[in-house]
Formats: structure tokens, C-alpha cells, sequence
């Protein structure tokens, strides 16, 4: 990002300089270990085939006409989420009130990065565990105790989340800066190559034609409300929407870019390698006779069997989780944007010093999670521990709502002028496409699910 001036119009916390810089940072915060991690093994717990369709609806008819409100709005209010929105709705002569929405999806982030730390801290430990050789020829005993001994262990998991927050923290403290730009656009490239190497060796080696069904043949069955209810989170957890970490990056995108075809490119690759992560991931599992439903650790005990029995595997799983916690990092610095951003404008405070504060609060949510797995792993509240419970209440509820808002105020409340001033002046195909989903499709396909799925609390 560039800093210019701060006027009426522009943004106070500076520009992207180029439109590839600003794809990337979109992309940055949507690729990460909702598509490595998460995807995987909620499809495994929640059926496989059916689940992933579910999911790909969503993502193209709800989850991408949201991906450009969010853009949108950011830039049209230029300012932190709920100032954008509060701006935006004054203009629009409607109420103030619509700033909650972007409170809202500022408490989303803090709580969603408060887990998303931990996970990311078991991929940094990951880096060393495969270096050391734990892998080499490991069966499934040897990765699923791997994984548990590491879980299990508060105190290890706590220094690696307590890590993770820092390293996280400390960009964000700079400004989401031109390094941002820089890495992703290295790494990510890498990132996608390491998992298309992966999907050869699931290919040869794994039972691939059974991974490959159970992913995509549809078994309706095993769908139930609630793994709809999943899936239609997760299309906006991928995403990164629903809580305006997008909108606090569209805030700095300069006003002659493109919202329309840099949203489609971001939809398409974060869905690409979703679906890759999950072709490389269950050919393995069906043929180590791992669990399809083994939860959180799915990753993190499916892909050491393949590095320990790949040559150069040891390079390959410190190549891999690094890229892989790479990619959590710059999903991190998103997610806590809005809450940075949000603090400087209110309390008229230093960047460094609102990072610091909000670090602090997230890492200390973030114990919840640490405990989850080991002191408190017993705990559970409406059947779910705390883990689940935080994922739950932010990918299934508050994200969806966020989104609802977000996509109901932008198609309805914002004037239609200015709209299409920023979409597209013709009023071509494009924008009246988005605007069909956007007043329609979306809001109605997300109260539909949340319907259906009002009896999560009797489970
Ligand atoms: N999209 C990220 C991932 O798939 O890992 C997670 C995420 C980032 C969710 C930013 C929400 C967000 F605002």
C-alpha cells in the first residue's frame, strides 16, 4: 500500500498500489486453513459428496454477490467497517444503526482469530515435528499419536499460538504493508504447486477413485440440516465475508479497479483449492485407514503419511506446513484488520498500540481453544467444547448474519447510482446478475438455511 493523504474521500490507512495487490491480499486472507484444514474434514464429517455440492452452491450464489458488497461498501465508505457502513447508510438516508453491523463482524474476527491462532500454531509445530523425522514411514498410529501428543499438551500449544499472535500482530501493527503483497505473491504460487505434487502422489498412491467419490458423488442421506447449516458457513468462512475484513480492504482500493472480475478470480481459486486439499487428502485416508470423520486433526495426520512415505518427504512437510502456515498468517492479519482499523478511528490511538491491546484479547480468547483439546477437552456446553462451540457460533451464525446485513444493505439500502457508478455504469449483464443474487437469492437462500436449522439447539 501507498500512503497518500488522508481527504473527505480517501482512506486513512492508505492505498494498494496496483490491482494485482490488491487480489492478492484478497486472496491472502480467503485461501488459508478454511481450505486446507477446515474443508477437508468438515466434508468428512459431514458425508462427503452431498456436503461439497452444498457448498459450491453457496459459495457462487451467496458467498460471491456478498464478496462484492463487502468490496463495495469498503470502498465507498473508506473507512473502517462499521464507519463505512455508518457513512454509507447517512448518505443513503437511512439509520445510523447499520454501524452494528460492522461491530459485529469486528467481534467476529477477534473470536474467529482467536481459534484460528491455535490451529495455525499446530501447523507452525508441524514444521519441526517434520523436520525431526517423526514421519519418516510413519503408519497411522504413529501420526494419530503425533497429533494427540501435541493437542494434548497445553503448554506446547500455548507457545506456538502465542507465537503465531505475535508474528500476526506485528504486521498488522505496520500497516497491511507492501510486504503482504510481496509474499503472497510468491507463496501462494508455491502453495498451489506442493498441493498439485500432493494430488499425483494421492493419484498413484492412494485410493483415489474412492476419494474422488466420496468427495463428489452426492448422497443426499447423509445431508442433514445441520451439514447444510455447516456448509453455508463455510462458503462464507472461505470466503472471508460476512464479518468485513474484505470491506476493511476494499476501503483501500483505488477507484478505477474492477470489483466484478477480481471478485470471480479470488471465488474461483479459494474453490480450486479447497477442492484439490480435499482430492490429496481423502485418497490417503481410504487407504491408511485413517478416519474420514477424525475432526480437527484430518490434515494434520492424513498428509504426514504421504510425506513419510514420499522421497523427500521430511523437505516436502517443512516445505508444506510452512506454506501452510504461511497461508494462515496472511488470513490472520484480515481477520484482525477490522479490529485494528476500528480502534485507531475510535479511540484516536497508534496503530501499534491498538494492535498490541487487541493481540492481547485475542490470545487470551484464544486459551479457550488451547484448552479445548487438553484441560478442558471434558468441558462441553450444548454437546460441543469450547472449540467447537466459538467455530459454531462464528462460521455458522454470526458470519451468516453479517453477510445477510451486509448483502441486504448494499442491494437495498445503498442508491442504486452509486452503485452501479462503482460496479458498472452500463448496467450490463454483470451488475444486474449481482443485483438478482444480491436482493434475492442470497438473502432468501441464507434465511432458508437458518430456518431449517433452528433446532441446532436441541442437539
Ligand atoms: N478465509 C480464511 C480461511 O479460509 O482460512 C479464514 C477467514 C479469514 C475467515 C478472514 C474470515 C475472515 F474474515
Amino acid at each position: 500500500m501507498t500512503n497518500k493523504i488522508n481527504n473527505s474521500k480517501g482512506s486513512l490507512h492508505g492505498y494498494w498500489s496496483s490491482r494485482i495487490s490488491f487480489i492478492l491480499a484478497v486472496a491472502g486472507s480467503a485461501v488459508g486453513l478454511g481450505n486446507i484444514w477446515k474443508f477437508p474434514y468438515i466434508a468428512g464429517v459431514n458425508g462427503g459428496g452431498a456436503f461439497v455440492l452444498v457448498y459450491i452452491l453457496c459459495v457462487f450464489l451467496i458467498g460471491l454477490p456478498i464478496l462484492v458488497s463487502e468490496i463495495l461498501i469498503g470502498r465507498m465508505g473508506r473507512r473502517n467497517p462499521a464507519s463505512s457502513m455508518e457513512a454509507m447508510a447517512l448518505q443513503s438516508s437511512s439509520s445510523k444503526k447499520w454501524a452494528f453491523v460492522g461491530l459485529m463482524g469486528i467481534l467476529s474476527g477477534v473470536l474467529i482469530l482467536s481459534y484460528y491462532s491455535v490451529i495455525a500454531g499446530w501447523s507452525l509445530a508441524y514444521i519441526f515435528e517434520s523436520f525431526s523425522g517423526t514421519f519418516v514411514n510413519a503408519n497411522s498410529t504413529i501420526v494419530e499419536e503425533s497429533f494427540f501428543s501435541l493437542s494434548s499438551s497445553w503448554k506446547i500449544t500455548m507457545f506456538w499460538h502465542s507465537l503465531f499472535m505475535i508474528i500476526t500482530a506485528y504486521v498488522v501493527s505496520k500497516g497491511v504493508a507492501e510486504g503482504l503483497e510481496k509474499a503472497v505473491r510468491l507463496l501462494m504460487p508455491l502453495l498451489i504447486l506442493l498441493l498439485l505434487i500432493l494430488l499425483v502422489y494421492s493419484a498413484l498412491e492412494g485410493e483415489f477413485i474412492a476419494g474422488l467419490s466420496f468427495m463428489f458423488a452426492p448422497r443426499f442421506h447423509d445431508l442433514t440440516a445441520d451439514g447444510i447449516l455447516v456448509a453455508l458457513g463455510h462458503a462464507f468462512f472461505t470466503l472471508s465475508v460476512g464479518m468485513g475484513a474484505i470491506m476493511a480492504y476494499g476501503a483501500y482500493l483505488p477507484d478505477n479497479m474492477s470489483i466484478g472480475r477480481i471478485s470471480i478470480s479470488v471465488v474461483l481459486a479459494d474453490t480450486f483449492i479447497a477442492l484439490i486439499s480435499g482430492l490429496v487428502i481423502f485418497p490417503i485416508v481410504f487407504a491408511n485407514g485413517l478416519d474420514p470423520e477424525a475432526g480437527p486433526g484430518l490434515v494434520f495426520m492424513s498428509l504426514p503419511m504421504a510425506f513419510g512415505n514420499l522421497p523427500g518427504g521430511i523437505g516436502l512437510g517443512v516445505i508444506f506446513f510452512t506454506l501452510l502456515s504461511f497461508a494462515a498468517w496472511t488470513s490472520a492479519i484480515s481477520l484482525m484488520e477490522p479490529a485494528v482499523a476500528w480502534a485507531v478511528e475510535k479511540f484516536k490511538i497508534q496503530r501499534v498500540t491498538a494492535s498490541f491491546f487487541i493481540c492481547l484479547i485475542i490470545w487470551v480468547f484464544g486459551l479457550g481453544t488451547v484448552f479445548s483439546f487438553s484441560l478442558l477437552s471434558d468441558f462441553l456446553l450444548l454437546g460441543r467444547n469450547i472449540f467447537d462451540n466459538l467455530d459454531y457460533l462464528t462460521s455458522n451464525i454470526l458470519l451468516p448474519l453479517g453477510g445477510l446485513m451486509i448483502v441486504i444493505f448494499a442491494s437495498w439500502v445503498v442508491n442504486i447510482d452509486s452503485l452501479s457508478i462503482q460496479l458498472d455504469k452500463s448496467r450490463g449483464i454483470f451488475f444486474r446478475l449481482w443485483l438478482f443474487l444480491s436482493r434475492y437469492i442470497a438473502p432468501i437462500g441464507v434465511m432458508i438455511i437458518f430456518f431449517y436449522s433452528v433446532n441446532i439447539f436441541s442437539t
